[in-house]
């Protein structure tokens, strides 16, 4: 028998892969052969990307703006990210310190490339997959902290710090998402000054997933940075993917402290050289110009998220209703299905899609905050019509309801 070429590395070959995409191609599939579905499962804006943007990019295109730019990125679209980030959440950065990359994805693996391997990385479970499959990727091993839905997905500090002091490799990072995904999160101001005080403590940074950081849906409520109250431990890892519906356009950024500025940039230098030149054009035109699109985006978050949270309370499942991003999280636990299974049987049953909650866990079925997570479906709602949305969660709230109290036949 031939033996194959070469053996790709333990590390690649392991590297767990989305769920999401398992329900999203099986949703298409169904979708192609003339069904109704309801696609409830996947963070894609179906939101027209701003005319601005694409003015700004096709400007750039004519002008043969086509190079390779500075790895760090153009200058103008650094001072423009810098403007944002100060003026919109209080911080002091300087434009020197941020890094434009290719999209938040490129910003979190940077920030893992800062870490010796080795190291171990604190990761909010639930929490998005990739930080599962990048910690892999660059050697990190994986120490998941909780975040109940008993909590409204808030951290508790005590068991951050019991983490953070536990015996074993380094601790590295802890890894936090607000707003997140997939529980619509925004963390506290208590949250966010007691992860900067115990970064400080133990020495260890933070990165900080802002990717979400402006699709925030109640008035009352602000992002806050940890890079406000610990910006020597902090690494911001934002985008403008989401909030300008251009996640095609791989526009991202990666804030550092001071002392590592050079450092960041030559990690851009070893392996993205710079984001796509036109793209970052783009990106200065998305933040400087006329906001009025995006805005009228966001209304149509919280509208999307005040129907689906009005239709599960109707039907008295437990939720958390989200204050940011477009994700929900339903616990769907008592139905005495796998996540998974009512996800598949949810779209088999009913043509909804939905994302399954042990997707945002740990690998390991043994590991202790597996069967939380086991216990979750999230709901997003950045795209679809208002009656897909509407459709798909009643269908879901049926569905639930039918599995919970099955009728005897
Ligand atoms: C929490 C979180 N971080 C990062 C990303 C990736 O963002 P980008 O498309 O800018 O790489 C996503 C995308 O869904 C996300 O949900």
């Amino acid at each position: 028998m031939k033996r194959p070429a070469f053996q790709v590395a333990p590390r690649v070959a392991k590297c767990p892969r989305s769920g999401i995409r398992e329900i999203f191609t099986l949703a298409n599939a169904r979708a192609a052969g003339g069904e109704t579905v309801y696609k409830l499962m996947i963070g894609v804006p179906d939101a027209k990307t701003p005319d601005t943007v694409i003015n700004g990019t096709i400007a750039a295109l004519k002008e043969q703006k086509t190079q390779y730019t500075a790895n760090a990125g153009i200058t103008e679209l650094r001072e423009a990210i810098a403007r944002q980030v100060n003026s919109a959440h209080g911080l002091s950065v300087a434009a020197d310190q941020v890094i434009v990359v290719p999209g938040a994805m490129a910003g979190l693996l940077f920030a893992n490339f800062t870490i010796e391997p080795g190291s171990r990385i604190l990761v909010p479970t639930p929490g998005y997959p990739n930080y599962k499959m990048q910690a892999g990727l660059t050697g990190l091993e994986l120490l998941h902290y909780r975040l109940g839905i008993e909590n409204g997905f808030q951290p508790d500090l005590d068991e951050l710090d019991e983490l953070l002091g536990s015996a074993g490799a380094p601790i590295g990072a802890i890894l936090i998402n607000s707003p997140g995904n997939p529980t619509g999160t925004v963390f506290n101001e208590d949250t966010i000054t007691g992860i900067a005080r115990l970064a400080e403590k133990h020495g260890v940074r933070i990165i900080s997933d802002e990717v979400y950081k402006d699709i925030i849906l109640d008035d009352e409520l602000e992002h806050i940075s940890p890079a406000k109250y610990a910006p020597d431990h902090t690494l911001l890892v934002g985008a403008l993917s989401k909030k300008y519906s251009m996640t095609g356009m791989r526009v991202g950024f990666l804030i550092v402290p001071e002392h590592a500025i050079k450092d960041a940039e030559g990690i851009g230098e070893a392996t993205v050289s710079c984001a796509p030149s036109i793209c970052q054009w783009g990106g200065v035109a998305a933040l400087e110009g006329d906001q009025s699109q995006v805005d009228g985006y966001d209304m149509q978050y919280r509208q999307r998220r005040d129907a689906i949270v009005s239709i599960l309370a109707k039907a008295g499942l437990t939720f958390t209703r989200p204050n940011g991003a477009f994700y929900l999280m339903v616990d769907i636990g008592d139905a005495g299905l796998s996540s998974r299974d009512f996800a598949l049987q949810l779209l088999h049953e009913k043509g909804v899609g939905v994302a399954f909650g042990s997707d945002f866990g740990p690998s390991d079925p043994q590991h202790p905050l597996y069967a939380a997570c086991d216990r979750l479906i999230r709901i997003a709602f950045c795209s679809g019509s208002m009656d897909e949305l509407r459709g798909g969660t009643a269908r879901l709230c049926e569905f639930y309801r039918e599995r919970c109290a099955p009728t005897a036949s």
